[in-house]
């Protein structure tokens, strides 16, 4: 059963403001210096940056951690970050159309598993939304040489299978050219992911499962800006025919 909104807020708020207190008064914090933060704090809103915060603060995986904690067979979850959009369109197969500039080195990756309920069941009438960069590392929102959409589509499920074609993706960088980007060139942090691929599964009857997959030798599978890599959900992707290929079984836990 869940906690009144009121109730939780009474619980949470206070021990967040007693800890801020406890922050400045270790570090001796100046008035120059709290009101920097608000006006940094007041930026990131403006831009809205407040999820990319969330993110590269590792603050999106804790809370993905503290959400999830069952172990009963179900795909692991995942940060779903700021670039996922609504409403993407409805994909037979593929997910992307060419674009100039696309990369001569681009390889076109097939993915495909099963969806099915964590008792075994196939669920025929899951939904599969997916999100990911082109090959070479940008995603629609910022690559004006791609069609909007591109690389994002909603797919089904019959007889609780899926295959979508698409490209493999590359490691990208978070946005840099806001006050995030500022905040992590400060503290030295890199801005780069790993390439991955999102997914957000839904079914009748099931939690809604947001997650991420990636490959393998990737750079930053190590090193990533959000912290977010599951080994759980490092796939491999194998040569087949004059294409690669990546299985992805889901498992989602009932309602
Ligand atoms: C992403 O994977 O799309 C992403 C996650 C966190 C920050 C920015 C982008
Ligand atoms: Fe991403």
């Amino acid at each position: 059963m869940s906690v009144p909104t009121e109730t939780r807020l009474t619980q949470v708020v206070p021990d967040v403001i007693q800890a801020i207190h406890e922050v400045l008064e270790r570090h001796q914090v100046t008035e120059e210096e709290w009101l920097a933060a608000l006006r940094f704090l007041t930026e990131v809103g403006r831009a809205d940056e407040f999820i990319l915060l969330s993110d590269v603060t590792r603050t999106s995986v804790l809370i993905d951690a503290l959400s999830h904690t069952d172990e009963d067979g179900a795909t692991a979850s995942d940060v779903e970050g700021p670039l996922y959009r609504d409403d993407p369109p409805w994909r037979e197969h593929r997910i992307y159309e060419d674009y100039e500039g696309m990369g001569e080195d681009a390889e076109v990756l097939l993915v495909r598993g099963d969806v099915t309920s964590t008792d075994g069941t196939p669920l025929e009438d899951a939904v599969i939304d997916v999100w990911q960069t082109g090959p070479d590392g940008g995603y629609d929102l910022w690559d004006s040489r791609q069609p909007a959409y591109n690389f994002r589509g909603k797919l089904r499920t019959p007889g609780g299978k899926y295959e979508f074609q698409t490209m493999l993706p590359k490691p990208y960088t978070v946005p840099t050219d806001g006050p995030v980007g500022r905040y992590l060139e400060a503290i030295g942090q890199h801005p780069w992911r790993p390439a991955h691929i999102h997914f957000k599964v839904a079914a009748p009857g099931h939690k809604t499962l947001v997650t991420q997959v990636f490959f393998p030798d990737d750079p930053y599978l190590e090193n990533d800006t959000i912290g977010a890599v599951k080994p759980a959900l490092v796939r491999p992707v194998e040569p087949e025919g004059d294409h690669l290929a990546c299985r992805f079984d889901i498992s989602l836990r009932s309602a």
